[in-house]
């Protein structure tokens, strides 16, 4: 398929694509305390069964992504943050079963998971979902949970090097249809073969999360979609530079979604409240761990350690959302018009507020033309 071609398939066939000026989608339900490092008392519980209604509910409203974060362990502190958590692919595999349009993703670290396995568990899921499948591809970040797999973490660039290769050899196993060997930096395997081959063509939907230069440019090479988190509205002009460089650059698409926790309320003075009530509890052992691995371990984040807690314990370094209904759709109009393709939102209580987001602020996304 040429470049042409496959914007036309995935507009007719994958949801993500779909003809909805602003996608939404919800994301990191699936770990203990989501997005918010805090011990503010919450209805969001680890039970699967909560959080299949919570995914249910989103494809019922017609929202077009359930991500999951991938996380094995832990931040400590008082809340131990993200330190329940449901595996991912299995995740995936489970909401694509219990759903009928909304995609379903899982996030791999690429080093954790070998290509051959994760190749046929995502062909796998795209067939449980009837093509619904998509895969957000991470390098890692978190010292301590590689050591639980006793693999250190590569060097920050080296990361993106090897996780190049390995989506090479996934990708071949959705597409080649013989055998074939592959001898590369990393891998060297014989005899490869992969069948059945996922449903969607080439393969199923690929996301990445890095922000770095590294991560920009292993993002405008290999995947369909930049997961971006801005600390405020104007760091959207650099994420977003990502697709000029992959336009450029590698003759290929690649779109902009943001994260960011939604605070919404009848009244700005709530919202504001209900915001504030979070960093009130907030976690700071927690947030500062997790600060500290990202300001050492990651090439993104080394700037402003201080200046950005507060936003890591209010939505994982996001700029949040907050506001009226109202509100909360001039903002997202405002990233729609800056050129932003969608939004993955975290929420505190997630089954109660999507509830709220879906009788208030839809109606309202309606109206403005951001959906229909
Ligand atoms: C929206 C979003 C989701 C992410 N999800 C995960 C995740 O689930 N697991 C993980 O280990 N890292 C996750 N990351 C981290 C990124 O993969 C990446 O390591 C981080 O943004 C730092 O970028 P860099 O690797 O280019 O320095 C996520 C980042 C963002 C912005």
């Amino acid at each position: 398929m040429n470049r042409e071609e496959l914007r036309e398939y995935r507009r007719q066939n994958i949801p993500i694509f779909n003809d909805q000026k602003l996608k939404l989608g919800v994301f990191a339900m699936n770990c203990s305390g989501g997005s918010v490092i805090t011990t503010l008392p919450t209805e969001h519980q680890m039970s699967w069964q909560q959080n299949r209604n919570i995914i249910q509910l989103a494809d019922r409203m017609g929202l077009e992504v359930a991500l999951p974060i991938g996380r094995w362990k832990g931040q400590g502190g008082q809340s131990n943050h993200n330190g329940t958590n449901f595996d991912v692919y299995t995740w995936a595999a489970g909401m694509a079963e219990a759903t009928d349009r909304i995609m379903c993703f899982a996030t791999s670290h690429v080093g954790l998971t070998h290509p051959v396995v994760a190749a046929k568990q995502a062909a796998t899921i795209d067939h449980i979902s009837n093509g619904r499948f998509g895969l957000n591809v991470v390098m890692g970040w978190f010292r301590s949970e590689m050591a639980m797999f006793g693999t250190g973490l590569r060097e920050h660039d080296d990361r993106y090097r090897y996780g190049e290769e390995w989506l090479e050899v996934v990708k071949r196993l959705w597409t080649d249809p013989g055998e074939f060997d592959f001898k590369g930096q990393y891998f060297d395997l014989a005899g490869l073969e992969s069948s059945p081959k996922p449903l969607q063509r080439p393969g199923p939907v690929l996301v990445n999360a890095g922000t770095s230069p590294a991560g920009i440019e292993f993002t405008a090479r290999n995947v369909d979609i930049s997961f971006g988190s801005p600390s405020r509205p104007d760091d959207i002009e650099r994420l977003l530079s990502v697709k000029a460089r992959a336009d450029k650059e590698y003759d290929r698409d690649v779109a902009l979604m943001c994260s960011a926790l939604v605070v919404c309320r009848d009244t700005e003075a709530e919202a504001q409240a209900a915001f504030q009530s979070i960093l009130d509890h907030g976690d700071w052992e927690a947030a500062r761990s997790m600060m500290a691995t990202l300001g050492i371990e990651s090439g993104s984040f080394k700037q402003g350690f201080e200046e950005r807690a507060r936003r890591f314990v209010a939505g994982y370094g996001t700029h949040p959302l907050i506001g009226t209904p109202e509100q909360i759709v001039d903002q997202m109009n405002d990233y729609a018009g800056r050129g932003v393709h969608g939004l993955v939102m975290y929420f505190v209580d997630y089954a109660s507020e999507l509830t709220y987001f879906r009788d208030k602020v839809m109606p309202l996304l309606k109206q403005s033309g951001l959906r229909h």
